[in-house]
């Protein structure tokens, strides 16, 4: 098999899975294509005359090869004795050199106290069980990228397991997938802290069964205690549909005087950063279609904090028929206020606007499509 212009020894399967000999999805190509482009964009950043590259689980070894273009030098591991053949067949057919190792993740990390720039983890399930020896094992100055697969969790489909697994509330509503994101973004933040470093995401987004959560470490108890400021709740009004995110919980709407909703601890700052999201699609060629569509929306929506809105949903609270949506986002922009689409739903879109201006906007594009 390939996988853009790299040759990968994988069993050819139609639902990979864990029990799989070598495990290999072709349907996660967008995801290892915005990786590329976000570490080699982070390789120009790096303030280090070497890249020293960690693909942790590697698998079949197609992730760390398509890294190998901007990296000094290549760790390719994975646990699995039939993944290490794998990941050395492909090395000697794509003609790059790694040093390639059969561990436990948490070992080969741990092993490399301060070692690697760039770390991808990209393990079944849940990151959590990773961090510490990600943390420990990441440069001072560095770039870290990070998969979760247990995105029921923290969207609300099992409480106590979030409680349990992130120390997190979170909230089954229209906005649930954000809510997930912003508590990954947490809990990589948290691990990171303990030892002083800074994760600050970088690139983050929601797809299909995964998150995905690129972030920049730096060694600083300075920047760890400025970027505190983005840890809190998110309070959500179930009645008008009223959101917030803010460092402390609200108790009561602040619109309407209703009992709020809390989700969190959670990130409360911008889960993306613009300027590094331009640069990441100048590395994404036009035939990256799927990864370049993820990453431009998710690059006009980086700068805009309020959680998104989905316009079914605003409708169905106001017990009126649903106008289509770019109409709504014209009217909203038109009043003054920044407003994008997000890439978490086709029905949503992301703005700072005070709820009832929103509202208005779709009484008001209502009306003149009626007249
Ligand atoms: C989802 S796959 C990785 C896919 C790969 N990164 C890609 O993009 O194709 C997860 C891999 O992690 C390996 N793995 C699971 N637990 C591990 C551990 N504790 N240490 C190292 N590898 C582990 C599995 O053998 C499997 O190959």
């Amino acid at each position: 098999m390939e996988e853009r212009g790299y040759q990968v020894f994988a069993p050819e399967e139609d639902e990979p899975d864990k029990q799989s000999d070598v495990f290999f999805n072709d349907h996660m190509i967008e995801n290892r294509d915005i990786s590329e482009a976000a570490f080699k964009v982070a390789s120009n950043i790096i303030q280090s005359d070497e890249i020293h590259t960690c693909d942790a689980l590697s698998a079949s070894g197609i992730r760390g090869f398509r890294f190998n273009e901007f990296s000094d030098h290549l760790v390719l591991n994975d646990v699995n004795p039939n993944a290490v053949e794998s990941i050395e067949k492909g090395l000697e057919a794509n003609g790059i050199e790694a040093e390639v190792t059969n561990k436990d993740a948490n070992i080969i990390l741990t092993e490399n106290r301060n070692r690697f720039h760039l770390i991808d983890v990209d393990p079944f399930g849940p990151f959590t069980t990773f961090l510490d020896s990600t943390a420990r094992a990441a440069n001072h100055d560095s770039f870290v990228g990070l998969t979760a697969t247990d995105n029921a969790v923290p969207a609300g489909s099992y409480k106590k397991t979030c409680m349990r697994r992130y120390g997190s509330t979170p909230l089954k509503e229209s906005f649930m997938h954000e809510t997930a994101l912003r508590i990954y973004i947490h809990e990589a933040f948290r691990n990171f802290a303990r030892f002083d470093k800074c994760f600050e995401p970088k690139l983050a987004f929601q797809h299909r069964h995964y998150c995905r959560v690129i972030g920049r470490v730096t060694e600083s108890k300075k920047r760890t205690n400025q970027q505190l400021e983005n840890t809190g709740f998110l309070s959500f009004c179930p009645d008008c549909r009223w959101r917030v995110l803010e460092k402390e919980k609200r108790d009561e709407c602040e619109l309407c005087g209703h009992g709020v909703a809390n989700a969190g601890p959670l990130w409360i700052g911008k889960f993306s950063d613009r300027r590094f999201t331009e640069k990441v699609l100048e590395e994404m060629p036009a035939e990256w279609e799927d990864g370049r569509e993820i990453v431009e929306r998710v690059d006009s929506e980086a700068e805009i904090i309020t959680p998104f809105y989905d316009l079914h949903e605003l409708c169905s609270n106001m017990g009126v028929s649903s106008p289509k949506r770019d109409p709504v986002i014209e009217k909203i922009h038109e009043k003054g206020y920044p407003i994008s689409r997000t890439h978490f739903s086709p029905t949503g879109f992301r703005t700072d606007a005070p709820l009832d201006d929103i509202k208005e906007a779709i009484t008001e594009v209502r009306k003149e499509r009626a007249g």
